[in-house]
């Protein structure tokens, strides 16, 4: 399918950076563009509607990811929502990270001072966590679905899997580089929380993101704060007291908006159809890139992400952005990302420029 026609990619760009940013379709740029117009347009009304056009942004999140709509919350970002989520948990939690994880989810665990271990991310990730849990014990378990460094994703199944045999485990995820590649149920998933930002996979640009919590980690978070008084002032009388900690403030209507349309955008194509193509993709980029001995070893799972980290030396990455190419440089190798607006020719066009400048 010819996805790309819907975005503005000159031919001299071969862009594969959707780990480090996702581009915005045609229609979310163009809409914005009216909209700041509109927006601060002296006789328009649209700031008087911020909130009823936020609750309509928020739907399209519930709708596409299963998520219930008074525990889905919009915030600027992955780590507002994160760091949020975290403070409203009992401090004497213990908490599971993976190391060379990203540093806004293992970071916070460690500037908190809360009690945690780490466990190094190998191909045997799900063995390695189940071990691990049996063994330290911990109340929490946090990872991102995509490691963005060596793009190795958990198996979903397994999570489902984990949560029914620890039901009192708290799962929470970072979706920011998987969510937008495939169809997500949150509800049906296993996790308790599940927070990211829309400017990779979501195409969504920056300044937002969201949060979708469980009714376990709801129940959680009301327990803990059932001494708090509800909010008196006639403003926030319908502001329910979630709400006031991961939405306290006015948020940005452009910057959410543009999530709103990016994600109307996925959902016309179908996450189903997105799945597909990013399938054929896959095969195609891991078996040439396999073949070439440039993968890490992890890829030979079953589950496999839409990240790929080519191991080339990094210092050829001057080389590949002087020949067009758009993708960053992480850990040992160069990253890679192969979203619907790639096909594969971009992927054969990718092996003729890596084994021109080796
Ligand atoms: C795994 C992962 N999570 C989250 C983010 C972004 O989080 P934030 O927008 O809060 O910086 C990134 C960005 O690189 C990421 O790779």
């Amino acid at each position: 399918m010819d996805y790309n026609k819907h975005f503005d990619i000159p031919n001299d760009i071969l862009y594969l950076n959707t780990p480090g940013n996702g581009l915005l379709p045609k229609t979310s740029k163009t809409w914005r563009l009216e909209r700041d117009i509109s927006f601060f347009d002296t006789a328009s009304d649209l700031r008087d509607k911020q909130l009823e056009f936020l609750v309509g942004v928020k739907q399209k999140v519930v709708d596409l990811f299963h998520s219930k709509f008074e525990q889905t919350f919009l915030t600027p970002n992955f780590s507002f929502g994160y760091n949020t989520l975290i403070d409203l948990l009992p401090k004497g939690y213990r908490y599971l990270v993976l190391e060379e994880e990203y540093p806004s989810l293992q970071y916070p665990i460690v500037n908190r001072k809360l009690n945690y271990v780490q466990i190094k991310p190998s191909t045997q990730l799900e063995e390695d966590l189940s071990g691990a849990i049996k063994f330290h014990k911990p109340d929490v378990l946090v990872l991102s679905i995509v490691q963005y460094i060596s793009g190795l994703k958990v198996d979903l199944n397994f999570i489902k899997k984990l949560k029914k045999e620890n039901p009192s485990l708290l799962i929470l995820a970072d979706g920011t580089q998987y969510l937008g590649t495939e169809p997500f149920n949150f509800t049906e998933s296993g996790f308790d929380a599940v927070a990211s930002s829309g400017y990779k996979w979501l195409l969504s640009g920056f300044g937002n993101g969201f949060i979708c919590l469980s009714d376990q980690i709801v129940e959680l978070i009301h327990e803990q704060a059932k001494d708090i008084p509800k909010p008196q002032a006639a403003m926030w009388a319908n502001k329910s007291l979630l709400s006031t900690y991961f939405e306290p403030g006015h948020q940005d209507t452009l910057s959410h908006g543009t999530l709103g349309h990016s994600l109307t955008f996925l959902s016309d194509i179908g996450l189903n159809n997105i799945e597909s193509h990013l399938q054929a993709l896959k095969k195609e980029a891991y078996q040439l890139l396999g073949e070439r001995g440039w993968l890490l070893p992890h890829t030979k799972r079953a589950v496999q992400s839409s990240v790929i980290n080519i191991q080339i030396d990094p210092k050829l990455y001057p080389n590949l952005l002087n020949s067009g190419v758009k993708c960053f440089p992480r850990g040992t190798g160069i990253r890679i990302g192969l979203h619907l607006y790639n096909n594969l020719a971009d992927i054969h066009r990718l092996i003729n420029i890596l084994e021109s400048i080796q």
